[in-house]
């Protein structure tokens, strides 16, 4: 296969070792599907686990094995490595099938009983709409979204898809885990998705790799869920390229994120605040466009040669509580700059313009792509805040006590439980607009108050700040969210850039 070709089908096979632990997690009974068969791993597992239980292969083979794959040549690697286990000829393995079962669901298996079927394994392709060359064009998502409806989104990954497929393809108590993008646990439009298995199944354990399994591509896990009706158990835990049991979490409910199941296995400390309201309540939260990066580009100078210009502030130039501009060099258009400034009169007109003129207020701005939150204030309101850096707006009043929830710990942890498996590296927060204006507020207000007055402490010493400074506003806010200081301090005191500056 041409590697162009292996991207357009997302066909990177599954090591057998892999999916042979996946297999052993999940097949409990026959008949087993996997509905992207690529060259058979799972099914020839499934095969081998259904025999070591005193089922005879060539019966497994020709009754008991589904398959379909929309590469002929792996239908055909598929129906030899079952006929070479089962010692019959490839013919006889009618039950796999070129066939795309997200369009043609239960009957691409005319043969396979109608109560479904006892398991559903597998390795479905990672195809994110949005990336081009892959095979989800605007036909396909028209017809996908027919049959899939609320589960299509603008970033719906076609792998999310057939774990909708394959809740439907179960009979009642039969198992599913089909391997998945780590942005199943947490990307929005993966909500859907998760909802509709917590609504038709159990989630009875998460598969979590962390080894790079498919090495240098895409992290991945994989749910393994029960077509039954939830009994309140636990979500059992396994890590890594073994599958080895790592613990148990409460099952999400909901369709809210799953970061919390894997939060303990990243490091991430786990946290119940007392919240009292929404940064969204108190504070006008947006994210510019490409429109409002671009536009920018012809009005930009260096502050030297050009009077009465507002400072551009760049996502490299944001430090919690800090703002590096005129201190450290920025990045813009291409080229580096030292103290870049916007000149208004230069975006006079149109919609940039108005967006420019919109974003002269105090405010914070918050980061993308960080270990804890990072969001700086601009409590005089003149700086420019460049895509993709996030604005949150409030009343003047609060600007210090927003900035104070922005820099605690408790909302680093909250949103890093949020992104689990949205960074591009793990560990990374990711945030958006909408997810910033989500984020809690505390729900003590006089302990915010002392908060807030930390906060702005920490911002009129600039790089002077001490590390006691920094404590102390982490030990308040704890205190304010009424969550336990430790080990969420440590945790979010060792990611923070405060503690390498100083410690360096
Ligand atoms: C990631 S590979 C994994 C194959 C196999 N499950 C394994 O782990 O070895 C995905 C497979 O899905 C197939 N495929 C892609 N889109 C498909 C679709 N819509 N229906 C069926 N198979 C598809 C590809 O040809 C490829 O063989």
């Amino acid at each position: 296969m041409q590697e162009g070709d292996r991207h357009v089908r997302g066909a990177f096979y599954t090591p057998a070792d892999v999916a042979a632990s996946l297999v052993a997690a999940t097949v409990e009974r026959g008949p087993v599907v996997d509905p992207t068969c690529g060259a058979g791993v799972f099914l020839l597992a499934a095969g081998i686990g259904l025999a070591a239980r005193g089922a005879d292969p060539r019966g497994v083979a020709t009754t008991q094995l589904f398959g379909a794959d929309i590469d002929p040549v792996a239908v055909h690697l598929t129906r030899c490595a079952l006929a070479g286990w089962a010692g019959i000829d490839p013919a006889e393995v009618g039950g796999v099938v070129e066939a795309d079962p997200l369009l043609t669901g239960r009957s691409t298996w005319p043969t396979a009983p109608t109560a479904g079927f006892g398991a559903v394994v597998g390795n479905p392709p990672f195809l994110g709409q949005l990336r081009s060359g892959t095979a989800f064009d605007a036909d396909r998502r028209r017809v996908l979204r027919d049959r899939f409806t609320d589960l299509v989104g603008a970033y719906t990954d076609a792998a999310w898809l057939f774990l909708a497929l394959g809740m439907d393809l179960l009979a009642p108590g039969g198992r599913m885990s089909l391997i998945q993008p780590q942005s199943l646990l947490s990307a929005r439009d993966a909500a859907a998705v998760r909802g509709r298995l917590l609504g038709w199944g159990r989630l009875d354990a998460l598969w979590f790799d962390r080894s790079g399994v498919f090495a240098g591509r895409t992290d991945v896990c994989a749910p393994v869920v029960e077509r039954a009706a939830f009994d309140g158990s636990e979500v059992r835990l396994l890590v890594d390229r073994h599958l080895e049991p790592a613990g148990t979490a409460a099952a999400p409910t909901g369709t809210g994120g799953w970061g919390g199941l894997v939060a303990a296995l990243l490091g991430i400390p786990v946290v119940s605040p007392s919240v009292d309201g929404c940064v969204g309540d108190l504070a006008r939260v947006t994210a510019g466009f490409r429109q409002h990066y671009y536009g920018l580009v012809d009005a930009v100078s260096e502050d030297a040669d050009l009077a009465g210009g507002r400072p551009l502030v760049t996502t490299g130039l944001v430090d919690p509580l800090r703002c590096r501009w005129g201190s450290s060099p920025a990045r813009f258009a291409g080229r580096r700059w030292s103290a870049p400034v916007v000149d208004p009169d230069a975006v006079a007109v149109g919609e940039v313009a108005a967006w420019l003129a919109e974003r002269n207020r105090p405010k914070v701005l918050v980061a993308a792509q960080t270990r804890v939150v990072e969001a700086m204030v601009d409590d005089e309101g003149g700086s420019v805040p460049l895509t993709p850096l996030i604005t949150v707006e409030p009343d003047p009043a609060d600007l210090w006590h927003l900035a104070a929830v922005l820099a605690s710990p408790p909302v680093s942890a909250l949103a890093a439980v949020s992104s689990a498996g949205a960074g591009r590296s793990t560990g990374r927060i990711r945030l958006t607009a909408r997810q910033v204006a989500a984020l809690p507020l505390p729900a003590d207000r006089s302990r915010w108050d002392d908060g807030a007055e930390a906060a702005r402490a920490i911002h009129e010493a600039g790089v002077e700040a001490p590390a006691g400074e920094w404590r102390r506003l982490g030990e308040v806010m704890c205190g304010a969210y009424g969550v336990p200081t430790m080990p969420l301090l440590d945790w979010w005191w060792t990611a923070h850039p405060a503690s390498r500056a100083i410690n360096t």
